[in-house]
């Protein structure tokens, strides 16, 4: 094949992921809020969360992910290009967290900014990469989703505060010359509706520090334009790209609900084995939770080289979005 016929794409190389160490179970949080292990099992599919320590923050878990993509795609940081960081729950308002990664990692000739589109950051923060790598800005750039939501969440508030829980996780993106038919980020769509930014929100912005930012959700209204958006969103990437569903080899949908996962699975007629979840395990780790599950899918063997993955997401703003890779 002659050169030409190559195009210049970004490779997904490897992926991270931390989580803290403390786990907390439905029944933990009967403890602390009226709920019970029945309903937010039936209602979310969640059965224990995550929640950090003060020293596990989105800096610090951000960047252990990171690390381990990087380990994982056999980059040494030092060459890394740029450090993109989807987050709603920064340590500070600056210097950014992707830049506090850096300094973590060694990262000396990586820029990095954070990107602010709550769980929709890791498809955000994947298509911006991907158009820097064709443009030909950079080389590699390490995607990650790091959430410390166990800090924004109302305990007075249980149709919130047993859905979500802290994680981060990576992925490496970085430069290759392929065939089309070869591996790389296919497409991303992304989509913003702000007249909807009352249905899900934190009230608050940062350095209010007498007056605590808390999450605000309407769930049902919020369940209600998930499931026709994210439909609408995986058709676009499916029809984007002259394919149908059947040509997917495994969904990583946004882990908010089971029952908005079942959902999407179902309108693309998916088995069940063909769609990775991880709400069970992490809840709703907003930005975090794509990445984490693509990584359990790869490291637990289910997702290989070569497999057709189609990534989903919806949040806060509203935003949501889809992205097609080849591995
Ligand atoms: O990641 C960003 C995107 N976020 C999402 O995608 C979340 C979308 N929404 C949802 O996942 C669901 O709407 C929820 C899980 C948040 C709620 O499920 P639902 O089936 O829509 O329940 P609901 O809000 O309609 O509440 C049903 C009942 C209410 O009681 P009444 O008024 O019917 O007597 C609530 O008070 O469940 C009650 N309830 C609870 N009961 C026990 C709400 N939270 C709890 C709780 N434990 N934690």
């Amino acid at each position: 094949m002659s050169d030409a016929a190559l195009q210049r794409r970004a490779l997904l190389t490897g992926t991270g992921a931390y989580l803290p160490e403390q786990i907390v179970s439905n029944a933990d949080m009967t403890a602390r809020v009226d709920t019970s292990d029945e309903w937010i099992a039936e209602r979310t599919g969640i059965k224990q969360r995550h929640f950090a320590a003060p020293h596990e923050s989105a800096t610090f878990m951000g960047a252990a992910a990171g690390r381990a993509a990087l380990a994982a795609a056999g980059l040494a940081p030092e060459a890394l290009g740029a450090i993109i960081v989807g987050t709603s729950t920064p340590d500070n308002a600056f210097p950014s967290t992707a830049v506090q990664i850096q300094a973590a990692l060694g990262a000396k000739k990586a820029f990095g900014f954070d990107l602010s589109a709550a769980c929709s950051g890791f498809i955000y923060g994947l298509s911006v990469a991907d158009a820097m790598i064709r443009a030909g800005q950079v080389d590699s750039v390490l995607v990650i989703g790091s959430e410390v939501y166990s800090r924004i969440l109302n305990f007075a508030d249980r149709g919130t505060c047993v859905l979500f829980g802290d994680g981060a996780g990576a992925a490496l993106l970085q430069a290759r010359d392929v065939p089309a038919d070869g591996a790389g980020v296919l497409s991303t769509h992304l989509h913003a509706d702000g007249t909807l930014g009352d249905i899900l929100y934190v009230d608050g912005a940062t350095g209010l520090r007498d007056k605590p930012a808390h999450l605000v959700m309407n769930g049902r209204e919020v369940f209600r334009h998930a499931v026709s958006l994210l439909a609408g969103a995986v058709t676009e990437a499916l029809t984007a790209n002259g394919l149908t569903a059947a040509d997917i080899d495994f969904l990583v949908p946004h882990q908010a609900n089971k029952r908005i996962i079942d959902g999407v699975g179902k309108k693309l007629g998916l088995p069940p084995e063909r769609v990775i979840v991880t709400v069970d395990r992490h809840a709703n780790t907003s930005a975090a939770s794509i990445p984490l599950a693509l990584h359990a899918a790869i490291t637990d063997g289910r997702i290989k080289p070569g497999a057709l993955v189609l990534l989903e997401a919806l949040g806060g703003g509203l935003t949501w979005g889809s992205a097609l890779i080849r591995l």
